[in-house]
């Protein structure tokens, strides 16, 4: 049987997307190159930003899929390895985006910053929350508080002490009771005592905790932001680019002009809003008479108008304050409450909803493969017929 050509692999690679990037390998530049063997097997070399990239096996995969369909393809090799500094930035240049997440986020798959226009809508308590309920999804999840004057992960998550400094020199995230990684100013500064900050020493503070924070694998790392918009999001965006938002707004839809001015806020700085997330819903009495205390609706409306997913509505709870105030999550604690099973349905659409890692795959199998499992992520993963 014929070969296939260089070009005909090439062609079947434009199938292979990205998923963070969003475009597909052989537009950006990413395979290294492309041998067909006389007996049919067929060697392709990827190129990653990073050596650690989590969507390594996603690339494997696909690949595999994609050169198989070719006839007279008997197997199919997928080596990888890492683009230069130099063809780092030609492609950000070509992306037009800022600086690749580098150094100690290299292995963090996915950053999703928890905002909101106005103070005191949950933004902390939900990235608490979420992410101890991400990591009873079996994800492994951060916690990072952006905010420097209001801290508050490590009450919420219910972690003490000053972190510890590894060989490398880099600040080890203090864990949680379930093991969420977290980091916070408030673990240098002395209880109850005033940051005054100024915009380049938050920025500073900011990048640190990014990139001299030995976060290691993890396939959330969620950010939990000072109230309003500004210099946070501005520093984020530059140095995250990839990053998503997630709104947080209470339902009341006078509240909307104001989450909405943090949906502007992500465009201006290009961060992809991924969904709204409505906080205190209507409370439930335990007669299960409901009173819309914030008004109703507000979330649904603010999504419409965005054109994002409402991620879900939180219930005002009494446990989910308690819980939050004594350091212990109450989607660890109370799983069956109806706010952390509202906290776990976002969780859920969250991971729907990002690219994460894909189970390993083996080795290529030597002839055509099964078309690969796709869970939650299909939509975020290339057609393979
Ligand atoms: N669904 C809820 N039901 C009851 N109380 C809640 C709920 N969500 C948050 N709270 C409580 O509301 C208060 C404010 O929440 P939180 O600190 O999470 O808001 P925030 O948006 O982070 O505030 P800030 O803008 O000051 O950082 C806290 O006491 C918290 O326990
Ligand atoms: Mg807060």
């Amino acid at each position: 049987m014929a070969l296939p050509t260089e070009a005909q692999v090439k062609e079947k690679l434009t199938a292979v997307i990205d998923p963070e990037l969003r475009k597909n390998i052989v537009e950006l530049g990413m395979v290294r190159s492309i041998e067909i063997k006389p007996d049919g097997k067929v060697d392709v070399v990827v190129s990653l930003t990073t050596p650690g990239c989590p969507i390594r096996s996603h690339f494997q995969q696909a690949v595999t899929t994609q050169a198989s369909q070719l006839d007279g393809v008997t197997g199919v090799q997928v080596g990888f390895d890492v683009l230069s500094d130099q063809e780092k930035s030609t492609l950000q240049q070509a992306l037009g985006r800022g600086k690749l997440p580098a150094g100690a986020l290299a292995q963090v798959a996915n950053v999703i910053c928890i905002a909101s226009g106005k103070g005191g809508v949950g933004k902390s308590t939900m990235t608490a929350n979420l992410a101890a309920a991400l990591q009873a999804q079996g994800h492994s999840a951060g916690a990072l508080d952006c905010d420097v004057y209001g801290y508050s992960i490590p009450r919420m998550l219910g972690v003490g002490g000053k972190p510890d400094v590894n060989g490398e020199r880099k600040i080890v995230p203090p864990e949680s009771a379930t093991g969420v990684k977290t980091m916070s100013i408030g673990y240098f500064v002395e209880q109850n005592s005033a940051v005054v900050w100024r915009g380049p020493m938050l920025h500073k503070a900011i990048q640190q905790f990014l990139e001299d924070v030995a976060w290691g694998e993890l396939d959330y790392l969620l950010l939990d932001l000072p109230p309003g918009t500004g210099d946070i999001a501005m520093t984020l965006a530059q140095l995250l680019p990839q990053a998503k938002v997630a709104i947080v707004t209470t339902p009341q839809p006078a509240a909307q002009s104001v989450a909405r001015r943090s949906a502007e806020m992500a465009n201006k700085v290009d961060l992809e809003v991924m969904g709204i997330i409505e906080n205190m819903s209507g409370f439930t009495t335990p007669d299960g008479e409901t009173f819309s205390i914030f008004g109703e609706g507000g979330g649904g409306l603010l999504a419409d108008e965005l054109g994002v997913p409402l991620l879900g509505a939180v219930p005002l709870s009494e446990d989910l304050r308690e819980h939050a105030d004594r350091g212990t999550p109450l989607v660890t604690e109370r799983p069956d409450s109806p706010a952390a099973e509202a906290i776990a349905g976002i969780a859920g659409r969250i991971v729907a909803s990002v690219p994460r890692e894909l189970p390993m795959v083996q080795e290529s199998p030597p002839t055509a493969p099964q078309p690969p499992k796709m869970g939650a992520n299909a939509r975020e993963l290339p057609v393979v017929q």
